[in-house]
């Protein structure tokens, strides 16, 4: 069975009480056990992690590729938070790892402000998402699993 690995970035650590109107009222527990479920219904186990550190995230990329090369990893789903919109140094770590990694937003970052509608990550992704609120984790488990 490979793993699907879920990367959240910084203050997704805060899902439940951070600004409810964009993101909803679920915790980021209960975006894990929603995970739960997709990757048992799609027969991949589950790797679940949120930093509020560029770093970490970048270490994680790397440890991905090297999971995905030998066979025990389907790929990840990373919502990068606001290093989407910033970070070189995250587009260089899933290039560099060559990982299979779909980009995820619980909200549509394109009808929001106008510095959310550039990602750094889009290039570097096989697929994007944004907009389906916290249910977009499943779909995009659904979606890595018919890769
Ligand atoms: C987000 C959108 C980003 O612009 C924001 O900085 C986040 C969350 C989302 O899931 O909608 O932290 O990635």
């Amino acid at each position: 069975m490979k793993t699907a690995l879920i990367l959240n970035g910084p203050n997704l650590n805060l899902l439940g009480t951070r600004e409810p109107a964009v993101y909803g009222s679920q915790t980021l527990a209960d975006v894990k056990a929603l995970c739960v479920q997709a990757c048992a219904s799609h027969n991949l186990a589950l790797d679940f992690r949120q930093s509020n550190h560029e770093g970490e995230l970048i270490d994680w990329i790397h440890e991905a590729g090297r999971a995905q090369a030998a066979g025990t990893l389907a790929g990840v789903v990373l919502n990068a938070g606001a290093y989407t919109h910033t970070s070189i140094a995250l587009h260089d770590a899933i290039k560099g790892a060559g990982v299979t990694l779909i980009e995820l937003h619980i909200s549509n970052v394109h009808a929001r402000e106008a510095f959310r509608h550039h990602s750094y990550i889009s290039p570097a992704a096989r697929a994007v998402m944004a907009g389906f609120g916290v249910q977009g984790y499943a779909l995009a488990i659904a979606g890595l699993a018919g890769l």
